[in-house]
Parts: C-alpha cells; sequence; structure tokens
C-alpha cells in the first residue's frame, strides 16, 4: 500500500541551557558533524516529502547549517522557548499545507537509526494514530514516562517533573521522535496548554489528549543508546562514545583491521575498503575516503583525505583536507600533507611539508623538504615531475615547477624552475681549509684561563 507524504519536523530552537555554551546545542559536533546534522541526514533517509526546521531567534549559524545539510528544507523561527508543543506550532504554515503524517524529531537526539524510524512510521501504517519512540534508560532522571495500560497502548506522557512517584517508576521513557496519523494535527497540537509547573507546552500532551477522543497511541521501542538525549557535555561526550564504538564496528565488520580500535577515532563518514590496517591512536576527522590494503601508522591525524589503494600513511602523518595520497605511496613520520597529490608509489618518508601541489609518480621527496607556499598573502603552486628526487631540506619556493627525473641537491632554496632530468644546486659552495681544526684547538687551549 503506498505510504502518504511524510512531513519531518525537526525541533531545534532550545538554546540547550544546561550545555553552558554560547552555542546554540544542536551546532555542538559530534563524530565531525553537528547534532542537527546528524537529525537532518536522518529526516532525509526516514523518507521526508518535505522537512521542516523549528529554530530560535538570532540563530543564522543554525540556519545556515539547515540550508547546508538539506536545502530544501523549510526553516520556522519559534520565537520564545515555551515548549516542544509551541516549538511545533512554528511550523504552522507548512503543517497546514501538509496532507499525510507528521514525525516530529528532536535535534539533540542524534542516534536514533533510521530503522528505527521506518519501525514508527510503519506503525501508523498498522493503524495506530500515534507512534511513540520509548526506551529504557539507565537513569531516568528528566525524561518523559510513556504510561501504558493493560491493551499496551500509551494513555498518557508525563513529564519526569509533573509524575508522582508511581508514575516514575514506570519503566519506558520518551526517547522525543512521535509519528502522528490524526485527524487534524495542527488541531491537537494547538489544544495542547501549559497547566503544569514549568508553564510549559508539552508536545507529549498530545497523547493524553488523542488517547481521551479514542485515538490510538502505541510505543515502539528501541535500545536506550539510540536513544539518549543530549542536554549536557558530558551525554554529548557519552553519545561520542556510542557512536564511535558503532563506527568502529561496522567498519571491522566491512574488513577493516584495527588493532586498537577502542583508540581510533572516527568521523560520521569516514569509508573504508577492504583489508585496511589502522594502528592505535589514529584520529579521522569527516571527508576521508580509503582504498583497499593501506595501512595507517599509529598516531596520524587525517582529515579531508583520500588515500589510495596499498599506500602507507604514518606512524605520526598528518594529513589536511585536499590531501590525494595516490596507490602504494609512503607518507612517513612528521609528514604534513594538505591541499596536495601525490601520485602513485611517490614518497616523503620523513619530516616534510607538502602544501598546494603535486608530486608526480614514483617521486621521491627527501626528509626535511618543504614546499613553501605561502608569501604571507597568497598560496602559490609547486609541481614535482614523476620520478624527480627532491633531496633532503630542499626548500622550493612557490611557484615552481621541477621537471620529471630532475634532481634538486640537498639543502637547496629552490625559486625558479628546473628543467627535466637536471640537477639544480642552490646553496653555498663547501670550502675545506686543511689543518685548521686542530691549529685552532690549540690556540684556544693556550689562551684559556687557567682556574
Ligand atoms: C524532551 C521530552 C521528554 C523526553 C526527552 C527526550 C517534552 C515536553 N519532553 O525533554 O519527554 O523524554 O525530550 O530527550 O517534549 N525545543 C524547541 N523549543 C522549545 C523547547 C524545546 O525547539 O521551546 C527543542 C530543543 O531544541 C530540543 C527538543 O526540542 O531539540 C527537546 O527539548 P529539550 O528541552 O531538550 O527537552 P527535554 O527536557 O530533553
Ligand atoms: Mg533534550
Amino acid at each position: 500500500m503506498p505510504q502518504p507524504p511524510l512531513l519531518i519536523v525537526v525541533l531545534a530552537a532550545g538554546m540547550g541551557v544546561r550545555m553552558r555554551s554560547r552555542r546554540p546545542k544542536v551546532l555542538h559536533q559530534l563524530a565531525g558533524r553537528s547534532l542537527l546534522g546528524h537529525a537532518l541526514a536522518r529526516a532525509q533517509v526516514g523518507g521526508a516529502s518535505q522537512i521542516a526546521v523549528v529554530v530560535g531567534p538570532d540563530m543564522d549559524a543554525v540556519r545556515a547549517e539547515v540550508l547546508a545539510h538539506a536545502a530544501t528544507a523549510e526553516v520556522f523561527e519559534q520565537a520564545r522557548q515555551v515548549g516542544t508543543a509551541d516549538a511545533v506550532l512554528a511550523a504552522r504554515p507548512a503543517l497546514e499545507r501538509h496532507r499525510g503524517d507528521v514525525l516530529v524529531l528532536f535535534a539533540d537526539t542524534p542516534l536514533i537509526e533510521a530503522a528505527t524510524i521506518e519501525q514508527l512510521t510503519a506503525t501508523l501504517a498498522q493503524g495506530a494514530n500515534i507512534a511513540v519512540l520509548g526506551f529504557k534508560p539507565e537513569d531516568p532522571t528528566g525524561y518523559g514516562r510513556l504510561l501504558v495500560d493493560a491493551r499496551g497502548r500509551v494513555t498518557a506522557i508525563r513529564e519526569h517533573k509533573e509524575a508522582s512517584a508511581a508514575e516514575r517508576a514506570q519503566p519506558l521513557c520518551n526517547a522525543g521522535a512521535m509519528a502522528f496519523r490524526v485527524p487534524s494535527f495542527v488541531d491537537l497540537i494547538a489544544r495542547i496548554g501549559n497547566a503544569n509547573a514549568a508553564k510549559e507546552y508539552y508536545l507529549t500532551d498530545a497523547v493524553a489528549l488523542a488517547s481521551s477522543e479514542g485515538l490510538i497511541a502505541l510505543p515502539v521501542v528501541c535500545s536506550p543508546q539510540e536513544a539518549m538525549g543530549i542536554n549536557t557535555r558530558e551525554q554529548l561526550a557519552r553519545a561520542e562514545s556510542i557512536f564511535q564504538a558503532r563506527a568502529r564496528a561496522k567498519a571491522m565488520r566491512e574488513g577493516v583491521t584495527m588493532i586498537a580500535p577502542e583508540t581510533v577515532w572516527l568521523s560520521y563518514d569516514t569509508a573504508f575498503g577492504r583489508d585496511v590496517t589502522i594502528e592505535p591512536n589514529v584520529f579521522f576527522g569527516p571527508g576521508v575516503v580509503v582504498a583497499d590494503g593501506a595501512e595507517i601508522g599509529a598516531n596520524s591525524h587525517i582529515v579531508g583525505a583520500r588515500i589510495g589503494e596499498g599506500a602507507r600513511v604514518g606512524p605520526f602523518a598528518r594529513l589536511r583536507p585536499g590531501a590525494d595520497v595516490g596507490a602504494h605511496v609512503h607518507i612517513g613520520n612528521f609528514v604534513e600533507v594538505k591541499n596536495a597529490s601525490l601520485e602513485a608509489g611517490a614518497k616523503a618518508n620523513h619530516l616534510a611539508y607538502i602544501g598546494d601541489g603535486r608530486v608526480g609518480a614514483g617521486a621521491n621527496i627527501g626528509a626535511g623538504a618543504i614546499f613553501c607556499n605561502y608569501d604571507g598573502f597568497n598560496k602559490h603552486f609547486t609541481d614535482v615531475g614523476k620520478g624527480a628526487f627532491i633531496g633532503s631540506n630542499a626548500a622550493l619556493v612557490a611557484p615552481v615547477k621541477i621537471g620529471d627525473g630532475a634532481y634538486v641537491a640537498s639543502g637547496s632554496v629552490i625559486s625558479r624552475n628546473v628543467e627535466p632530468d637536471a640537477l639544480a644546486i642552490a646553496r653555498g659552495t663547501q670550502e675545506q681549509r686543511p689543518g685548521w681544526a686542530a691549529k685552532f684547538r690549540a690556540l684556544m687551549q693556550s689562551r684559556k684561563k687557567q682556574p
């Protein structure tokens, strides 16, 4: 049976006072992406026909983040943060236009999996009017409790602050995600009042209202890890560790060897081929793709980089955005690469900076070689031809081009192009004075004051 269109409303207007941050809570990062980015990614795979995001006033950065992740989403502003029901109503124009199901997601609950969201909409398809995501947290403090009757229906959600001792003893808590297939969603939410201790409009009150009118609310239960809401930095750190554990397990299932997985930090989008080996203490920022058979040595820091088949990176390597490491390339210890490509088989084994350039196939960059890419105003390009040899401690002052197969002598400062197969030497000429050192020592010894 075809599903009706689905409007997903993502609530992101709360400032998140418990984070004690100048930054809105939903812009805090989890595995290299904002909490909001995670929620929007969920919404997109959750089969939304339209996405509405509710933000607070003066949240231009949050608006920009919405557009960066979901260009077609509509953004609405909730003038005052007086509760989640009021927040949903901020999206009223989208809600009134919409004919179909509505799913509400909280931007501070980033670990919910796509399959769980599908279960919520599937529960509507099976006849529920409301599907509520529930979970059993180890510590339920602060969460709303699902009050479930003998038939397994949710009759109300009681906020922690409002709950009696008996209600607080109910094991199922509200994760926040709720799906609705009701005669008039706007009408239902608009009838929610704020007669509670916090004087807030609780979206959760929709359940008691609807069930008192004979509508059916059913729970969908997920794991406590998935449902955890982020209200404090400690919870953010815990969510990060849950995310990391999941991401590492997935990488290993797909054929990555990790010697000490608990020390490897992945991004939401880190992509691995088969038979990649990762040594301990490696950090991956966003935008990294690693091809089959690559080896990443211990203590490497990698962001926005592509690592080719069979390449060897590290230990102690730093790959920054735009690093494109080709097949079987070797990047050794204390080598930094930024916005530069190293073509197949090139090597930079020790202590080098390769920024804004190209290193041709099979070329060798010696220890201590530097691409001098910045003149204080602009960045310039260094092009090293295939099979070239850049001696140790050479400084290549960009823009400069080293021809295929050329040699650059150690310690040279190269500021003019070098022809293919030429040798370039640009350093002081060595002078030698036979016997000088012995004479010097004797002289100094004779002059030395006796104590
Ligand atoms: C909420 C639920 C609670 C649930 C918990 C799960 C309500 C009333 N309570 O509590 O039952 O167990 O989440 O994590 O829904 N927001 C707005 N505007 C507002 C208030 C909140 O947009 O006026 C947004 C926040 O940005 C956040 C989400 O709604 O993304 C939830 O708000 P939060 O204040 O974190 O609610 P909790 O106290 O965690
Ligand atoms: Mg919360």
